[in-house]
């Protein structure tokens, strides 16, 4: 409230203003990165990132094929194609198998790879040193899509500084919300600059004049200032989700109807969405059905994208592990508002649930 009204008192409401610049400088120190920019949304900021690393039309992108359409939207929007593959079955995030695979299928097919975007999977850091390992010996930028993984650590370091270019976004559903709005954080000063010169419509240094095409991706400032307040409260909101992740994990240990995402020991998921990964998609409806009837909205969470119809034109390499996922996994509610006592109701509700053993 605070800062808004500062917002409307300075008269500093669009996309300028000192809340952005605040914004960008407390999310490079976050990430652990020398740069940050300011975006309406996450792919927006993703996009660019795709056209600072190079990706051109023409070219394919690596992306996951379990993610948000988003992921996969922002290579279109930079005029390439995805090339989905695989997860890996303990992180559910691109697996640095299946990235040697699709590299030498891409190399077979004669695709020409722009970039290679990792995603952290609802707060869970992909394994990055093999990813970028491989993608510097393939001289294939890296891109996190680090969009609800604010606060996730990978091996002692925040995530975001571990590609080439990372984005996060700051949408409503996310642990830290702008109302809308995205992140770019990079150490590459050039392509800092060049998404942020792109992202104000690439005006040049006269009025008026214009040196590319551009867009208009800036955040505003009354964005900025909610941003900034709840990055503020970071630390207390990850401690909750993380209390309520470590209370479901336990209270559904040895099921054989539903297993926890895996916890890793070179990782600290942000635990920004909890997932149950339940045997069938029957199984998930069931559960989502089961929960809605003791008042608790759960939802069914991402399909594979290879095999609907916006991406039916991408390339894809076999993908089972992303396959076994696909409307399979059930998030259940784990904001940093869930109080202990409604989490418990989340538990018992749990505990009265049975689903058939056998995978479909
Ligand atoms: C994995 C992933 N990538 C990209 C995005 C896009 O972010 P935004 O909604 O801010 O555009 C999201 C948002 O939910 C996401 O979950």
């Amino acid at each position: 409230m605070e800062y808004l009204a500062r917002c409307i008192e300075d008269n500093w409401v669009s996309s300028a203003g000192p809340f952005v610049a605040r914004l960008e400088a407390e999310m490079a120190e976050c990430a652990g990165c020398q740069h940050a920019v300011a975006f309406v949304n996450g792919t927006a900021a993703l996009h660019l990132a795709l056209v600072a690393a190079g990706v051109r039309p023409g070219m394919h992108v690596i992306v996951p094929d379990f993610t948000f359409a988003a992921t996969a939207n922002a290579v279109y929007h930079a005029g390439a194609r995805p090339l989905f593959a695989d997860v890996a079955p303990d992180t559910w995030t691109l697996s640095p198998e299946a990235l040697e695979q699709a590299l030498a299928g891409a190399r077979d097919q004669g695709l020409k790879i722009g970039a290679v975007i990792s995603v952290h999977v609802m707060g869970q850091p992909a394994d990055m040193e093999p990813l970028s390992y491989t993608c510097a010996k393939a001289g294939v930028p890296l891109i996190e899509d680090a969009a609800g993984a604010i606060g996730a650590i990978y091996k002692d370091k925040p995530v975001g500084c571990f590609g080439d270019i990372a984005m996060f976004s700051f949408n409503g559903n996310k642990t830290v919300t702008a109302g809308g709005g995205g992140m770019i954080v990079t150490n590459r000063e050039d392509w800092a600059a060049r998404v942020r010169h792109l992202s104000t419509q690439a005006r040049a240094a006269a009025a008026y004049q214009y040196d590319e095409v551009g867009f208009n991706y800036r955040m505003t400032n009354l964005n900025a200032a909610v941003g900034l307040a709840q990055l503020e409260r970071l630390p207390e909101m990850l401690a909750t989700k993380k209390a309520h992740a470590f209370a479901y994990d336990r209270a559904v240990t040895g099921r054989v109807d539903m297993q926890p995402m895996s916890r890793v020991n070179w990782a600290v998921s942000s635990c920004w969405l909890y997932g149950l990964r339940t045997n069938s998609t029957a199984a998930a409806g069931s559960l989502v059905k089961h929960l809605d009837g003791c008042g608790i909205e759960a939802r069914p969470f991402w399909k594979t994208l290879s095999n609907q119809k916006a991406y039916a034109a991408a390339a894809r390499m076999p993908a089972p592990y992303a396959a076994g996922l696909s409307g399979r996994v059930v998030t259940i509610p784990s904001g940093s508002g869930l109080t202990e006592s409604e989490r418990e109701a989340v538990i018992k509700a749990l505990a009265g649930w049975r689903g058939k053993v056998v995978n479909d």
